[in-house]
């Protein structure tokens, strides 16, 4: 039953620019990797759009195509990379001070490499306290700032011959602030970007530029950036899709795997304690509080979505949550989680889970970074816009229209997401429905 003629999808032609504000661990990782495989010296392991395949049909049809043939994405061959950063390390000095991928790789991909200077940034040092840098713009206000970076990327479009360009937010995590006023209609905001409004964060303006374009737009960390009434807004107005917020990697990853696990076969549970240590610069940004706060509402949501304490009261309803980061130097990019999940069985006798996660949070940001980018230029092509929740997969706390609850549960955002695929192509979606009913 094919739901409706297939969207009209518009062919990846020509290049693709792929802009990150904020090229540090997880950006030059990112970059780094998408040119090892272009070269045949890395695998995309991780990454959907290069990896995943898609069933159509029934299971006895034996039809499951590679994602990448069977939706029109841009080809690794056809990206070019820019960004902003207020450190002014190129993308190979920035590499290599991340830590993250061998020097032996790095230096195979050095002349490329080296090639990605950051644009100057726009930042403030209040909203990321841990940092100053040397390679920041001046401006007569923040609509000045904005102006700047439109021209920066009007630019970089110009000189690199793309077609098209999203971005995707890799800079540091800001300050945790609610949205206020200026934040809640676009006329606002304008007005408070003429007035350097003190609410207005970097990662807004970079938001605001970005969507006046209509360029697509990811945001990678937790803090607002453009998850508020004004920016969502003019994603709207422009039609221009956009997604976030915060990677899901490491820590949260395991928890949208085993937490659908746990209420799937109605084990309840008790509490949840997660600790992590790392040392990267993002774990010297999240020691402060601030910034931190704005990971740990982040991290702390994701529970209560998956296990609907109101729907089962006596299994989820005094759950203690706790979430904590501590930066610690000699961990480096490789962050070390620990979990004790206290579950509780048959007439209420407890147990006991300990997960030990040895993960590299830029090693699993990276493939995100790119089935994002491949995506958001995928639904801008179909004609979609606004927040696009079928990417709900890739993030710890997924922005959702007002009024919507977000869904945290990886399998059913994984069914999400190819089902949209699958409508977006006019094929029938899957339902997983068995043969007990067929004739
Ligand atoms: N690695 C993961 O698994 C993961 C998961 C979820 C979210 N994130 C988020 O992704 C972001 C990037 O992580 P990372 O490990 O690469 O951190 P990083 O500290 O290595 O890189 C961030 C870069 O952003 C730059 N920056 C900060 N503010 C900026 C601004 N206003 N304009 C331009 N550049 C700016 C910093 O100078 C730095 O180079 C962080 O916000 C992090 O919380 C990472």
């Amino acid at each position: 039953m094919p739901l409706k003629k297939a969207v009209d999808v518009k062919p990846a032609h020509g290049k693709l620019g792929i802009l990150l504000p904020g090229m540090g661990a997880v950006a030059t990782t990112f970059i780094a990797g998408v040119q090892a495989v272009r070269r045949g010296i890395g695998k995309p392991i991780g990454s959907m759009t290069q990896m995943g395949t898609i069933r159509l049909g029934k299971r006895t049809d034996d039809r499951s195509p590679a994602i990448n043939d069977y939706v029109p994405l841009a080809q690794l061959k056809d990206i070019v990379f820019g960004g902003w950063d207020l450190f002014s390390d190129n993308a190979y000095e920035a590499a290599v001070r991340a830590g993250v991928l061998d020097t032996r790789l790095l230096d195979q991909l050095k002349d490329e490499l080296e090639q990605i200077k950051p644009m100057k940034a726009v930042f403030e040092q209040k909203w990321v306290k841990k940092l100053t840098g040397p390679n920041v713009k001046t401006g007569t206000s923040k609509m000045d700032l904005a102006e700047q970076v439109m021209e920066d990327i009007r630019q970089f479009k110009a000189k690199n011959g793309c077609d098209r360009l999203v971005a995707v937010w890799c800079g540091s995590t800001e300050v945790y602030r609610k949205p206020s006023d200026v934040h809640s209609s676009l006329a606002k905001f304008e007005a408070g970007l003429l007035a350097s409004d003190d609410d207005i964060a970097p990662s807004q303006i970079y938001a605001y530029a970005c969507l006046k374009l209509g360029v697509p737009y990811a945001n990678g960390a937790p803090n607002l950036s453009l998850d508020t009434a004004a920016l969502t807004e003019l994603a709207r107005k422009n039609q221009v899709p956009v997604t976030g917020k915060d990677f899901k990697t490491g820590q949260t990853l395991m928890k949208t795997i085993l937490a659908p696990g746990f209420k799937a076969r109605l084990l309840g549970l008790e509490g949840w304690y997660s600790t992590n240590i790392l040392g990267n610069r993002d774990g010297e940004v999240l020691d402060d509080p601030e910034s931190f706060k704005s990971k740990e509402v982040s991290k702390l949501g994701v529970l209560d979505h998956i296990l609907q304490p109101h729907l089962y009261p006596d299994l989820y309803g005094n759950i203690d949550h706790v979430v904590r980061i501590n930066y610690y130097k000699p961990r480096g990019d490789n962050k070390e989680g620990w979990d004790n999940i206290d579950i509780v069985g048959w007439l209420g006798y407890p147990m006991q889970i300990k997960v030990n996660f040895l993960c590299r949070d830029s090693i699993l940001a990276a493939p995100i970074v790119l089935d994002l980018a491949l995506f958001i230029d995928f639904a801008h092509r179909a004609g979609m816009s606004g927040i696009q929740e079928w990417l709900s997969f890739y993030w710890k706390s997924p922005m959702t229209p007002e009024g919507l609850y977000p869904e945290h549960d990886l399998f059913i955002q994984l069914m999400k997401l190819k089902n949209t695929l699958r409508y977006t192509m006019g094929d029938e979606l899957i339902t997983h429905l068995g043969a007990e009913y067929y004739d």
